[in-house]
Order: C-alpha cells, then structure tokens, then sequence
C-alpha cells in the first residue's frame, strides 16, 4: 500500500444537516452552519493555501496564506475564521489574492534554512507545498537580515527534535497540545519577529509538563517538530492501517514504512477510537517489537533446571502435543488447560479456547481478564444482560457530569483521558472517587467538582450512600424506571436503609457525607451523568458488587441508553474486551453463552464436530491450586507473564514449578518461562493479522506491517498442536476465523474481515438488526429485557490493616509504562519511568523516618519486596501507591490471594502493608523474583 495521506479540511467538521450552500470558484456546495469557508472550498474539492490551519484545530487565522474574495464583502477575509453564509460567492483565486499569498510566503521564506534538499521533511513539509501552491519565484528581501537561523535544536526527548530554526510561529503546535492533549506544556513566547515556541520558561521538552503524546509533532507543518525516527531513517514511503496494541482505547494507526523498516506510527484521523490523536506509547513506543531479546526460535527442555535448546517448529509442536497428550492419558483431560491473552487477536484467542474445548477435552480454558475486569462481566450482566460497556467513547462529548471511579485515565488510557479533558474545558462537571488525587482532580483549565478520596475497599459503600441519596431524595428518575427496570421496590427498600446513608458509612469510607450528597445530587441532576471505572472497581473483593452498584445508580436516575451516558469500563489491556467475547473464560463459550447450555453447546459441538463438558473448567486460581494439589500438570500460557501479572507470586511459582509441562508463547523469555519446558516464540502485533476489540465493544482491524519474524503465525502454531494432538484445526487466515466466530455468535453475525474493510471498524452487536454495529446499547430495551435492580450489600474486605501492618496498598499504572513492562522496559520509555516507586503521604512518611528517594521495604502477610520512597501528598494518610511495571520491584510479591466473591478477581486494589527504611543492599536484583525462585530450584 502507498502512504495514505488524509485529506486535511483545514477546520473541523461542524454537526448537522448541510442546510447552507454557497458557491467556491462557480462550484456549488452545501454544508452545515458554522463551517468555515475553507472547509467548504475543501469540502467543493478546492484547497485553499494554508499554514496556521489544520482540521483537527478550531481556527487561528495568523498565516494570512488563506486569504479569499467574496462577492459583496470588503477585503480579503481568512477562509479559515469565516463562516459560511447561504448564497456566499467565493473566489480563492484572484490576482488580488494571489500577490498577498505570494508576499506572506517571501517573509516566511527569508527567514527559513533553505536546506530543503537535505531536510527530513522534505516531501513532507507544508511550507515547501504552500511555496509551491502560491507560485513563488523570488525572495525579495534577501537572507541577510535578522532571522532565527542559529537557533539552538532541543533533542532532549527521545523521541522527536525541535529544531527552532525552522519554526514559522504558527501555533499548530501549541494548540495542538492544549486543544487535543490538554497538557499545555507549550507557549509562544514574545512577541512579533521575537515570537518563539517554548516548552515551560526556557526549559527542554524532557524538562517540561510534555507527556510526549506526539500531537505537536503531528500538528506541526514543517520539520522542527520532527521524529527522530524519521530524521534517521528517512521519510517512509508506504503506509499499513493497524491498531495499538497497548491499551483499551484501541487506537488506529497508520504504520508508515522504508521498504520493511518500520520508520513511524502515525494516529489515524478515520480511526473511531482515537480520531487522530495518540499516546506517548502508541505513537512511539514500538521498538520491543524488533528488540535483541526477542527469542525467534522455538526451544524445549526436559526440565527446568536444563538449558534450553533451540529446535525446529515441528520439534516444538511435536513435543507439545506428545507431553500434553501423555498426561492426559495419565492423569486426565481435567490435569491440562490454558490460559489465553489479552494483548492477542480475537482469531487468536478464539483458537486457543477451541483447542482447549476440543483438542485437550476440558473446560479449563481462562482468561487473563480473570485478573483484571472479569467482575465488569458478571456485575453489567447481571444488571444489563450484557457484559460490556454500554457507550462509544464520542458519547463522552455529551456528558454534563462525569463520575470517574477507580480509574485514571490521563495514565491508563491517555487517548480518552484527553478526549474526555476536551469535555470538561467545555463545561461538564466531574465527580473523582479516587483514594489517589489523580492528575483529572485538578490540572490545567479543569477542576473536579468533588474528589471523594475513599478508604481502598471502601467503593460498595460510597456508590450504596449515593444510591441511597437518591432514593430518599425522591431524585431518581421514576418514568425510566418505570418502563425499564425491574427490582426498583425491593432495591429502595434495601438502599433506604440507615446502614447505607452518607452518615453512616462515613467511619468507614473516610469520605464526609456532605461531600458524598453533594455528589449524588449533582450526577443525579445534572443532566446527562456518565460513569467510568476501572480496576480501581473491579480489582476488589467486591469488584462485581460495585460494578453492580454502579449500574443500580445509572438506572435509577435514567443514565442508560443514549449519548452522554452510560456504565463505562476503561479496559486495560488491548483485547480485553476481546478475549472475554471470544469464550475464553471456563464457564462460557464465545459470546457469553453458559457451557451447560445445552442449545449453545450442540451449535458448537456440531460445528467443532466434538463433544463438549457441561460443566466449567478451571479458572486460573483454581488451575494454581490444582496444580500444587498435583491434579493439575500441563499449562499452555498464551502472551501472559502470569510470574509477574497474577497475585501472591510465591504461590504462583510454586504452581509453576510443580507441572509436568508449561508451555510458553510470548515475544520474550519472561518471568514465567523461568518454569516452561517449551517455549513458543510470539509474533508481534506489527507481524499480526486478526482483530482486537476495544472498551467500546468497538472491533478494529490490526493488519500485519512485516512477516511474523519467528516464521510463524500464533493463530497457525495453535491449530497445528491440535491438529498434532488428534483433532485436526485448519485455517488458511484469520478471516476464516472471524467466519467462524460470526457463524456461532450472535452478536457477531455481521462481522467479517471484508466488512471492517469496508466500515473502518463495528462495535458489536452487529447482526441483521445492527449491519453497521451498535455504537450505544441498551437504547430501546436492556438486552435482557428490563434492567434488574441488584442488591449490593456493603461487606467489607478480610484485608484490613492492623498494627503489624497498619498502612493499605493500592496498586496502578504511569503513563509510560504498560502492565508488567515487558514491551514498554524494552523502549525509550524508560527515560520517564525507570523503576516502581512507593507513593507514600509526608505524614506516614516522617512517622517512619522515610524521606524522598529512601529505598524502603514493603510488607505484607505473604511477602516483602523493596523500592524507592517517593513522597506524595496525592496519597492520604494511611494509603500507599505503587505501579508493577518492573520485575525487580515485584509488586505482586506483596499482594493476597483475596478475590471478588463472583469472579476470583484478585484484590490487588488492597493489601495491609509495612514501610520500614531499608536496609542498605543493592536495589532491584537484576534479575526477578521468578530468577530468584528458580535458582533457589536450580540450587
Ligand atoms: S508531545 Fe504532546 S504533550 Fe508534549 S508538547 Fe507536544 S502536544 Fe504537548
Ligand atoms: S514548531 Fe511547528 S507547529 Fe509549532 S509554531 Fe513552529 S512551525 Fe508551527
Ligand atoms: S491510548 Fe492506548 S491504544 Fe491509544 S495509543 Fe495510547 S496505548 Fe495505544
Ligand atoms: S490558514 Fe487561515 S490564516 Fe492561516
């Protein structure tokens, strides 16, 4: 494919019908009010010059270039700040209009280096397409006078120069990150000829507020904002449409190409998750994928004591099969089971459940959402009938108040975090409920209505106490629930009880009452009321509890089933939404559909040609458990470092350690492959074809950049070990696969690889009623029929602090640095993020003898790990904070086997905890905690 240039219509598109039309150089065109005549023109197919102006920034109107007549009016107006009229007569090209263009580019030129033969932008620079465009011939005032062409060039982000010398002054950049990212790291200092781009007062882009999410760059329309990939590489000449495969957003990219080389990823403008915006991670952070340490060859070994050796496909695929088949005969097909990824293709995970279902004859096929969103999945279905959230991420431009729980999402899912920043600048009012003073609670031009910094654990109460503010203020709305809902007496009932008032859950959550009515109050009348959560939800005892919680309080005041609304979980890695869909959980078969249905199991067993166990399999818990127990010996781990992801690490290596066989697939030799017999090297996602699916149910297309560097496809090794282990699986490609899906999943019915061709992406439900996807749910009627109103009541957790360990820790992640870092550790992005810290309050600190930077041992009842104190008044007293991006820190060392009651979702959100200074000994092993277990192995 050629390199895909988007059409830029120079302003952005205004909604409505295109009720006024006017005439562009004798051509007619009709467009909605309020657009700007530049669009138009753009719109009649006439590009207007233009260098300030670009589509995804409302109008500036500094460059003059877009200078245009119009019959009646005097002078020579901006296309760009004018609005359309009905009966306009425009003509871009005057003599009159020519001559001005032609002078504002000989002043921009005579103070420009005139190197463009040996520019990285050449090709790609909008100043040398305007010198064209405007037919410049000379420059008059020669390059002798005063200009800028010694200016000093910033390199100190990792990622893009800024080479002042080339800055034409004209606010792209800035407008970029305050308008799109919301940062504003960026000013324009002084004024005139002394105007110049500054990132915070005279410091560096590294040293600046910049979050490094690349719209500047993006924006800029001539080299100085450059990516130094480009620079060093040269400007690519082809371009393939992918999706991210880091977080839930699911952004679209466009990954531009030298011949094989990957040279940058571009955010795409048609993507319907991120419409042309990008993070940090996404737009630059793809270097793991062709790292040194990735491994390409498949390797076996007898135990996991001996070294590995490297051997062909067949070898590898043999073995497996031949081990797996062993103890099955051994032990039974309950000894051998899965575990799928969230980071892998639909078509990939689809595969892996059905080889478990049919080729390995159990049920004991998980997930890794187990550990992350599996109680969004029980509690929406509960309440819902559908295990998904329920809106599109553009529903967020219509929210009048946004509640934002257990979620931080300016660092967990930048994309929609600075899409639903862009919301609040416009007016809407947020309701935080965080222990942590995340970033959202207070930052440029935005201020959290209300912050209610809860007790970790503490959630169930604090929705239960908004509920019950609701209800005894007569302010839920009784016509919705009316002829929607079901349970709504009986709920009231329970929710009116004195236990559930603000007053009285306020020893227990920490959070005044007053504060919890007034935020009750104002999500229940403001308007449209959004709700978004994350693990900071569902990674509790009560994770389902709460997911339900939350839908009983949107019900009750009407806040499901159009825009601006909403129960929304931010999903946290790629396909998590994806991997539950695709029936990887033990008890569901694709699509939600409970194994001991008999209807939905005969669909699949006379589809797959086997039959299938009613009952459900393992989850992942169980499978660790089983696996000490000895009644459970073989293990395919699919793109999961579960050494390092799943909690209480000693006791998942002890499981590890006591199977007969532990497969693992995955791009590098990580934690887990400590304790593998086999190892199966992965494929990245730039040498993928398939799908992922998005936190908006929203299935995109990721399409393979470059050939799998091992040789071989993921989806194609698993096929071949069924196929090896007696049950043939055959695909010629992934759409096949999708086939397949869509002709056993109803709400898939509609999709295949042709129709995300053809519509860029669809959120499912997608079937004979929906062709084009579902972008809203629940509109008309909840999928199950009425929405049911669900008891909730608040239990607190096992896990409480005591005197032996008197602090609690919650757990989440930074901007740079995705889950356990296997890929993120393996680019640039550790300029911003080298280790885990311990975010510790000045208070609990000083009672300690703790100052910043101390390295400190963490404690729990199940172990004890060591990392760096940074103090931080984010936290309240009582509470401490760190992220699980690095081995060596081994957050999970610490975290309990505690679980949501519904779903064993671990409770990594709370554990009782210790800080003590440490004691001096070198900081952060080189290698694990899983190293360290398997040397104690070893020894
Ligand atoms: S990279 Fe993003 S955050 Fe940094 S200055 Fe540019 S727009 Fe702002
Ligand atoms: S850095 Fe680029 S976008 Fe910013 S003002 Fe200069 S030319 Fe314009
Ligand atoms: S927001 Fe998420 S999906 Fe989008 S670029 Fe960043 S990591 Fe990728
Ligand atoms: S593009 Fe209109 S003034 Fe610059």
């Amino acid at each position: 494919m050629t390199l895909v240039h988007e059409t830029d219509y120079g302003t952005p598109a205004k909604d409505g019908p295109a009720t006024v039309s006017l005439e562009v150089d004798g051509l007619k065109v009709a467009v909605p009010e309020g657009t700007s005549v530049m669009r138009a023109a753009a719109l009649a197919g006439i590009d207007v010059p233009k260098l300030c102006a670009t589509d995804s920034l409302e109008p500036f109107g500094s460059c003059r270039l877009c200078l245009v007549e119009i019959d009646g009016r005097r002078g020579t107006p901006a296309s760009c700040t004018t609005p359309v009229a009905d009966g306009m007569v425009v003509r871009t090209q005057t003599p009159k209009v020519a001559k001005l263009r032609e002078n504002v580019m000989e002043l921009y030129i005579s103070d420009h280096p005139l190197d463009c033969l040996t520019c990285s932008a050449n090709g790609d620079c909008e100043l040398q397409d305007m010198a064209g465009a405007v037919g410049l011939r000379q420059v008059r005032y020669g390059y002798e006078g005063a200009n800028h062409l010694d200016s000093v060039k910033d390199q100190s982000n990792p990622y893009f120069d800024f080479d002042p010398a080339k800055c034409i002054a004209c606010s792209r950049c800035v407008r970029a990150c305050d308008e799109v990212q919301g940062t504003f790291a960026l000013t324009i200092e002084g004024r005139g000829f002394d105007s110049k781009v500054s990132p915070g007062a005279g410091e560096s882009f590294m040293d600046s507020e910049c979050v490094s999410c690349g719209a500047c760059v993006q924006a800029c329309p001539t080299a100085t904002l450059q990516e130094k990939s480009v620079i060093q590489l040269g400007m690519p000449s082809r371009s393939v449409v992918t999706t991210c495969a880091y977080c839930g957003v699911g952004c679209s990219f466009k990954a531009e190409l030298r011949g094989d080389e990957l040279v940058r990823m571009v955010p795409h403008k048609d993507g319907g998750a991120n419409e042309g915006h990008s993070c940090v991670k996404g737009r630059f952070a793809f270097g793991y994928a062709t790292h040194p340490d990735r491994v390409l060859s498949p390797m076996v070994r007898d135990k996991i004591t001996d070294p590995w050796r490297e051997v062909s496909w067949d070898e590898a695929i043999g073995t497996v099969a031949r081990r797996m088949l062993e103890i099955r005969a051994e032990h039974g097909a309950e000894a051998i089971g899965a575990i799928t990824s969230s980071r892998c293709t639909n078509e990939e995970v689809y595969v892996v459940q059905k080889m478990v279902r049919a080729a390995f004859g159990s049920n004991n096929v998980d997930t890794c959402a187990r550990v992350c969103h599996s109680p969004t999945g029980y509690g929406l279905k509960q309440t819902f009938g559908e295990s998904a959230g329920t809106q599109d991420f553009r529903s967020v431009d219509k929210a009048d108040v946004i509640m934002v729980i257990g979620a931080n999402p300016t660092d967990g899912h930048p994309v929609f975090g600075s899409r639903m920043k862009q919301r609040l600048r416009q007016g809407a009012k947020l309701i935080v409920v965080d222990p942590r003073r995340i970033d959202l609670v207070r930052s440029p031009r935005i201020e959290a209505e209300y912050h209610l910094p809860l007790r970790p654990g503490t959630n169930v109460a604090i929705v239960n106490a908004m509920a019950h503010v609701v209800a005894a203020e007569g302010l839920f709305d009784a016509d919705f629930v009316a002829a929607r809902c079901e349970g709504f007496e009986e709920w009231v009932e329970f929710i009116s009880r004195p236990e559930n008032s603000p007053e009285a859950v306020e020893p227990i959550t920490g959070v005044p009452a007053e504060q919890v009515r007034a935020a009750a109050r104002l999500y229940a009348t403001a308007g449209n009321g959004a709700i978004y959560y994350g693990l900071g939800v569902t990674e509790h005892s009560q994770g389902s509890t709460m997911v339900m919680g939350m839908a009983n309080l949107a019900m009750a005041c009407g806040n499901i089933g159009r825009d601006g609304v909403g129960v929304n979980p931010l999903r946290g890695q790629n396909n998590v939404q994806g991997s539950c869909d695709m029936g990887s959980f033990p008890h569901e078969l694709p699509g939600y559909r409970h194994i001991s249905d008999d209807a939905v199991r005969q669909v699949f067993e006379k589809l797959w040609g086997t039959t299938l166990f009613p009952d459900p399999g393992l989850r992942i818990p169980n499978m660790f458990d089983a696996a000490i127990e000895g009644t459970f010996r073989g293990l395919f781990v699919h793109g999961e470092d579960i050494a390092q992801s799943d909690p209480n690490v000693q006791h998942v290596l002890a499981a590890l350690s006591s199977m007969d066989l532990v497969v693992v697939q995955d791009l590098f030799l990580n934690e887990t492959a400590q304790f593998a017999h086999v190892f199966l090297p992965g494929a990245s996602f730039l040498e993928k074809d398939g799908t992922f699916t998005n936190a908006e149910r929203r299935i995109n297309r990721v399409r393979a950049v470059m050939k799998p560097k091992s040789g071989m496809d993921e989806w194609d090794i698993v096929c071949q070990i069924a196929t090896a282990m007696g049950y043939p699986m055959q695909y010629d490609h992934p759409s096949q696969i999708m086939d397949e899906i869509a002709s056993v999943t109803p709400t898939f019915a509609g999709v295949s690889f042709e129709r995300l061709d053809q519509l860029g992406s669809i959120q499912w439900p997608c079937d004979e009623n929906a062709p084009e996807g579902t972008p809203i749910m629940h509109v008309e009627d909840f999928t199950r029929g009425k929405g049911r109103f669900m008891p909730t009541p608040f239990v607190p957790t096992d896990e409480r602090s005591t005197r032996r360990f008197p602090l609690i820790l919650t757990t989440g992640r930074i901007l740079s640095q995705y889950n356990v870092g296997a890929q993120t550790r393996r680019t640039a992005n550790v300029a911003w993020h080298r280790e885990d810290v311990l975010e510790i309050h000045p208070h609990d600190a000083e009672d300690r003898g703790i100052t910043d930077g101390d390295e400190v041992t963490l404690a729990s009842r199940v172990g004890e790990t060591r990392l760096r104190a940074q103090i931080s008044d984010r936290m309240p007293t009582g509470v401490v904070y760190t992220t699980f991006h690095y081995p060596g820190t081994g957050a999970n060392v610490v975290t309990t086997e505690n679980s949501d009651w519904a779903t064993n979702c671990p409770e990594y959100k709370v554990t009782a905890v210790q800080v003590a200074l440490a004691h001096p000994m070198a900081l952060h092993a080189e290698s694990g905690e899983a190293n360290a277990f398997a040397s104690e192995l070893v020894d």
